[in-house]
């Protein structure tokens, strides 16, 4: 006896669009076939509709422990699933920061029972927390964050030997926030000099420049190739690094990459309407960089589509320039933007597919995920692509209660959401109960 069984699915899966049934049972996908004939105990007729293996975002911060008046593990992973994101990958700069495997294991503690989406955290870097990195047991987190330029929380790594040390240490994935601080720095200066307190948020793009991430992200580079280093740079922003970085499949890989879905949809245009909604590190560029990004998508430079997640609350969002905080929360919407592309003619369903879930499996080698293939876990989305969402302050399940997208349309709807095989949101609302699992990575 099956415990659901998906008829009729648009099955959208490496590379291909076929449509089948999908028989579930004990959490996994047991059976794919063009048709099932096998009792079930509840059929869902998708109709035609897209069944897309769940986006794995591998950026979010949800803001536990220490930062919960901005977020928290189980609203942001209820706002995730709702937007058919069935597991995410959490970054260090909390309070504590995540450093060692003390302060890691706590967040798998605060995550258990209480998030709808399967989770991981990374493993922080500091200037001075080289040992740990040393010891660290690559079962226990899907990689080690850089920041190689300074961003919400204070985790700057800049000591050069020490980076030198992580790079040559490191057994697993690395990834990095690139952004060169001192460029930054002097540009703060200098803009505070010429404007004062409160400059245009548009601004933002030349104070954050793209110099200062070209730097930054080739030294990562750099440093990965002399050390032989496995390297994902988080959320490029220019043109320009788009060539630090070879096309084709992500498996054949030393050095990967990513692009975020604010990055492919705003633009430095956004800045005088959306002000500090959009402010964030690395800052949104312009026109010709989001084409240049969507083109690298497309050619395989860019490996992984993800959100960086960062919410904070509206009165510190209120605020003048340098008070603003960085960071904007999305995944309620990052795959309904992506969908919305597809439907602008930017990518192919494959492509988003690829993007959002197949090569963080593969990249971060977790086990069992990511695919929808028989003895997969069921993380599974079901898609609309005929239906609208309009986006409205009342839908938002963030703790911060806002958008960048508030007021937008997308053409598309997240019908359901399955995470485990158990249905979590029903296209209306969240159902069930919050039973994320911590992934597990088939590393040798
Ligand atoms: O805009 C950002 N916000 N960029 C980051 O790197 C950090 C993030 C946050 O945590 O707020």
């Amino acid at each position: 006896m099956l415990d659901l069984l998906i008829t009729n699915a648009r099955v959208v899966n490496e590379g291909q669009v076929q449509t089948l049934d999908v028989g579930i049972r004990d959490g996994r996908i047991e059976r794919l076939a063009s048709h099932i004939d096998q009792p079930a105990r509840e059929t869902l007729d998708a109709n035609g509709r897209h069944l897309l293996p769940g986006m794995m975002d591998d950026q979010v911060h949800f803001r536990e422990p220490g930062l919960t008046h901005k977020a928290d593990m189980a609203s942001e992973s209820a706002a995730a699933v709702a937007g058919g994101i069935t597991s995410f990958m959490e970054m260090p700069n909390v309070r504590p920061p995540t450093l060692d495997a003390a302060t890691l294991e706590a967040k798998y503690e605060l995550a258990r029972e209480r998030a709808w989406a399967n989770y991981a955290f990374y493993h922080g870097a500091s200037n001075d927390n080289l040992e740990a990195i040393k010891a660290l047991d690559p079962s226990t987190t899907c990689g080690i964050k850089i920041f190689m330029g300074a961003s919400t929380g204070n985790m700057l790594v800049d000591a050069p030997q020490t980076l030198e040390s992580i790079f040559a240490n490191a057994s697993i994935p690395v990834v990095t926030h690139c952004e060169d601080t001192p460029m930054v720095q002097a540009r703060e200066q200098a803009y505070r000099e010429r404007y004062g307190e409160d400059l245009p948020f548009r601004l933002h793009g030349e104070i954050r420049s793209r110099e200062a991430c070209l730097k930054s992200s080739g030294m990562a580079v750099d440093l990965a190739r002399r050390h032989g280093t496995r390297l994902h740079v988080l959320h490029l922003t220019t043109a320009e690094e788009m060539a630090l970085f070879e096309p084709g499949p992500v498996e054949n890989k030393q050095i990967t990459a990513e692009a975020c879905v604010h990055h492919l949809w705003f633009s430095d245009e956004d800045y005088d309407h959306l002000g500090s909604f959009i402010k964030c590190n690395p800052a949104i560029k312009t026109p010709a960089d989001r084409d240049a990004i969507r083109a690298a998508v497309n050619e395989g430079r860019i490996d992984i589509v993800a959100t960086d997640h960062a919410p904070h609350t509206l009165s510190e969002k209120n605020n003048s320039y340098f008070a603003a905080p960085s960071g904007m929360p999305l995944v309620q919407h990052a795959l309904l933007s992506l969908l919305e592309q597809v439907h602008q003619g930017n990518f192919t369903l494959e492509t988003v597919v690829e993007k959002t879930s197949h090569n963080v499996a593969r990249r971060f080698e977790v086990a069992d995920r990511g695919f929808i293939r028989e003895g997969c876990f069921a993380d599974l989305v079901l898609v609309d692509m005929t239906r609208d969402t309009h986006v409205e302050r009342e839908s938002l399940l963030y703790k911060c209660g806002w958008s960048p997208f508030e007021g937008t349309t997308f053409r598309a709807r997240i019908e359901a959401t399955f995470v485990n095989g158990q249905r979590v949101w029903d296209g209306q609302q969240l159902v069930g109960v919050p039973a994320g699992q911590r992934l597990t990575y088939r590393r040798s």
